[in-house]
């Protein structure tokens, strides 16, 4: 038994964090209110954090190979420019380390076809024409589970999207030590919601702000400049009534609520907290507030994206350090369910 591996019996399993960004599109307002934010905090907890760019996944669907290596930089940049630290957390591209597609092949063969055909994302994303998507697309959650567990990560991060898939990866390691009689993997613990886990669409307030929009105007790009941001923000959708002073008031409101709440996350408030401010106020006096909020939060973050864009040599360093870093916690975690499961 390789001594750096932890199961239970030799201890509690240290407190790691692992979560993971697809390289399919910059980054949006709602990536950094819901996800990167907490990525930070957690950085700053007494958690090991690794935040990955997940591009192996990305290929489920075709991506253009030339764009594909500066989606990756771009998410970098981004992760970055929002505070993660490479002293402090381990920050590389899921392709850098081998183990990750290795370990993912393991856990195709202990899924189940069962397991798979429930996944409600994979049921999405394929659409109508489930027969011609790929085979990567339907196993697409084992090789979630597998980048979770390479690292015995204990806590993920993750939008509500996620939590399906969350639970497979649970199952998948249940599984594993039920059929090979071991503790080895960990049952991770999702890490689910929070003020703003749900940044919705500038233009449809029912739907998720999202960076495969095919409306730019939907969502806030946080590469975005000030007087885009000011725009879209003017453009955003709105119905005719004043803001109310009290949570109630946004019921069957869904545009206003995500503006309001929007708000909220940007001056780390509570709803109820702004509305007794702009309770009243009509949208023409809120909007131009919300503007000056979501410039003064996200200018020095593009400012610094921009920068970190323009000479890749900064971003390629912290990539291939932090693969280094991920391979030495990766390896002997491989070694040893390959050693369990009966392979060399
Ligand atoms: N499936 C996640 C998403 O689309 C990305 C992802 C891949 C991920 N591997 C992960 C998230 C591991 C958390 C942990 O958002």
């Amino acid at each position: 038994m390789t001594d750096a591996v932890q199961t239970p019996s030799n201890g509690d399993f240290t407190k790691r964090v692992f979560s993971g960004v697809q390289p399919t599109g910059a980054l949006t307002l709602g990536n950094y209110l819901g996800a990167l934010k907490r990525f930070v905090d957690m950085q700053n907890e007494d958690y090991e954090t690794i935040y990955c760019i997940v591009d192996l996944h990305a290929i489920t669907v075709w991506q253009d190979p030339k764009t594909l290596r500066d989606q990756v930089r771009e998410i970098a940049a981004s992760y970055l420019a929002s505070g993660l630290d490479p002293a402090k957390s381990i920050i590389f591209n899921q392709a850098a380390v081998e183990e990750h597609a290795q370990l993912a092949w393991v856990f195709n063969c202990v899924a189940r076809m069962g397991w798979m055909q429930r996944m409600t994302q994979f049921k999405d994303k394929a659409g109508k024409n489930a027969q011609n998507a790929s085979v990567g697309l339907f196993t697409y959650p084992a090789l979630m589970a597998a980048d979770i567990l390479l690292y015995h990560a204990t806590h993920v991060p993750v939008g509500d999207d996620q939590k399906q898939h969350l639970e497979l990866t649970r199952d998948i390691a249940t599984k594993f030590n039920h059929d090979f009689g071991q503790d080895f993997f960990p049952i991770t613990e999702p890490v689910i919601g929070g003020p703003a886990a749900r940044v919705m669409s500038l233009r449809d307030g029912s739907k998720k702000m999202s960076k495969s929009d095919p409306s730019d105007l939907s969502r806030i790009n946080m590469a975005d400049d000030a007087d885009t941001i000011a725009q879209k923000i003017r453009k955003a959708k709105t119905d005719p009534e004043a803001l109310p002073s009290e949570e109630a008031g946004l019921e069957g409101r869904a545009e206003a609520r995500n503006l309001v709440a929007i708000y909220a996350a940007l001056a780390d408030e509570s709803v109820e907290k702004v509305l007794t401010e702009v309770g009243g106020k009509q949208f023409s006096e809120f909007k131009p507030m919300l503007v000056e909020r979501a410039v003064e939060k996200l200018s020095p973050i593009s400012a610094e994206m921009r920068r970190l864009l323009d000479d890749k040599s900064e971003i390629d360093r912290v990539l291939e350090g932090g693969a280094e870093r991920a391979r030495a916690i990766a390896a002997p975690i491989l070694k040893r369910t390959y050693e369990i499961v009966g392979l060399k």
